[in-house]
């Protein structure tokens, strides 16, 4: 049996290596790996950014790898980046994620509901312009009701934890409440911190489930992932009041669609909730460990919004409810670089784009590569945010990094010549995070909360945790290990 089982592996590789794709003119250098099928699946898991150093050191800026059975065409000079984010016909981002999602969140195929996909779109609208003042002010009240019932308690003395986990019940609860509204009694739903556990649970198998592995091999994951989904459905949502006008769209939306089930309708609005917390937890969390472990960029923030404060005629003090606009939000530049230097750190997601046909993608007045229909373009914005020629020491957290002269700084090169993308943790072109602006407020308003309400320090020995690579290439990486902290209320 083994004897045999090895004869057929041989016999795989031998094929693999003898029909298996050939590089043909004209196309980039090809990284095939020895194991049929997987090709670089394991090298790149382990650590993408240094496999794909590695490989742009040997095969310069253009090169197509195998990964998990698809070829993927990365370009690595962030100087190629526009070109292919402009190319909008030939290169397609809706095909992917039209098949991927369905696969994680268990709806059906959209391919079956003319137009709701394109409506869907529509909505995030929803997301920004006038709708942004609205989220951005319901998101402040509940942020204050979560972190001043559960974390400060006037009098109280050093209290120690978890600081992911901290970070993580307070957004979670406070996007869950300006998101889908609130229960039919009281101000907060039960058991949240269920729903967290579930949430997290889930999460684990997300890099699995984007990666095409069947749910059922994945353990309780089809079952939790029914748990969750089934908070969401109609009836249950009907009754929550104070909804944000994206979640009454998408609603509205789904009734127009008979076919949905409501477990379907559901499973959508799941959809959501990933979306909406999946990058923000972590996100929330590099962004507070890197100001509580640099105090001297942790006072100048806190004075800047102290400043901001004081500059619309408000003291702080805290026996009062804070209250930050957008537009005082909007004032907070070292905060909000901060932050941004953070998610440079701390963000490995890719940009992917379906080639629609077979064609010679041009990259600049004088290269173009050939691509083949069904090839995947990607974009690893990870090796730009770590290039030391972009970014002058850039494994080292610098919290005014994106300040200069006062303003946001927006000047960085590459050759000398200045990038039009140097900092892309919310995607690009058509795929870009509909809620990146409601992200970057509801992590500054979360950190404005903690620097005006608490004293915050490091537990002795507490480094910064390395990432997680298992979420390479999805969003922004997890911590390794946790991190303990202390904090109390703030003495005025
Ligand atoms: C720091 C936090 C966040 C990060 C880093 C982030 C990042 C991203 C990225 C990279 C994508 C594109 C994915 C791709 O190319 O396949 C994306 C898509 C998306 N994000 Fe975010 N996101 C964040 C927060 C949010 C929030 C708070 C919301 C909603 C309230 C949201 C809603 C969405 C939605 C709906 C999409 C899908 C867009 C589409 O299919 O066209 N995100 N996000």
């Amino acid at each position: 049996m083994v004897l045999l089982l090895l004869l057929l592996g041989l016999l795989g590789l031998l094929l693999f290596l003898l029909h298996g794709r050939k590089r043909r003119q004209g196309e980039p250098p090809l990284i095939k790996g020895w194991v049929p099928f997987l090709g670089n699946t394991l090298q790149f898991g382990k650590n993408a950014h240094k496999f794909l150093e590695d490989q742009k050191r040997k095969n310069g800026d253009v090169f197509t790898v195998l990964i998990a059975g698809k070829y993927m065409t990365f370009i690595m000079d962030p100087l190629l980046y526009p070109s292919i984010i402009k190319h909008g016909r030939q290169l397609d981002f809706h095909e992917l994620t039209e098949r991927l999602a369905p696969l994680v969140f268990g709806y059906p195929s959209m391919k079956t509901f003319p137009g709701l996909s394109e409506q869907i779109s529509r909505a995030y609208r929803f997301l920004q312009g006038d709708s942004l003042t609205s989220l951005t002010e319901s998101m402040m009240g509940n942020l204050m009701l979560v972190f001043c019932q559960d974390h400060l308690d006037p009098g109280q003395g050093w209290r120690s934890g978890n600081l992911y986990e901290f970070c993580s019940s307070v957004m979670f609860e406070a996007t869950f409440l300006t998101i889908y509204g609130r229960p039919q009694t009281g101000s907060r739903h039960q058991h949240m911190d269920q729903l967290l556990k579930d949430f997290l649970q889930f999460d684990a198998m997300f890099p699995y489930l984007s990666a095409e592995v069947p749910i059922w091999l994945l353990g309780r994951t089809k079952t939790v992932r029914q748990k969750l989904i089934s908070h969401f459905l109609p009836q249950r949502l009907s009754c929550w009041s104070d909804k944000c006008q994206f979640i009454q769209a998408r609603l509205e939306l789904f009734n127009l669609y008979d076919k949905l089930r409501d477990v379907d309708k559901a499973a959508h609005h799941f959809t959501i909730l990933w979306a909406s917390v999946g990058n923000t937890l972590p996100a929330t969390f590099w962004a507070t460990f890197d100001l509580v472990a640099h105090p001297e960029a942790l006072k100048v923030v806190r004075q800047e919004i102290l400043d901001v404060l004081r500059a619309s005629g408000v003291e702080f003090s805290p026996d009062r409810e804070l209250t930050l606009s957008r537009e005082q939000l909007d004032k907070l530049v070292f905060l909000e670089s901060s932050i941004k230097e953070s998610l440079r750190l701390s963000s490995a997601s890719m940009n992917l784009r379906v080639a629609q046909e077979d064609f010679s993608l041009r990259l600049d007045a004088e290269r173009s590569v050939a691509v083949r229909k069904g090839d995947i373009i990607t974009l690893y914005p990870q090796s730009m945010h770590l290039d030391p020629e972009i970014y002058e020491d850039p494994q080292t957290f610098h919290f005014d990094r994106f300040v200069e002269d006062g303003r946001e700084k927006t000047d960085f090169r590459k050759h000398g010549q200045k990038l039009k993308y140097y900092l892309m943790p919310f995607g690009s072109g058509s795929s870009k995070c509909p809620g990146r602006y409601f992200a970057v407020n509801e992590i500054k308003q979360f950190v404005c909360l903690l620097l005006l309400y608490l004293d915050l320090q490091l537990e002795d020995g507490q480094n910064r945790p390395s990432s997680d690579h298992s979420r390479a290439g999805l969003g922004i990486q997890q911590p390794s290990s946790p991190v303990l902290f202390r904090y109390r209320p703030r003495a005025e």
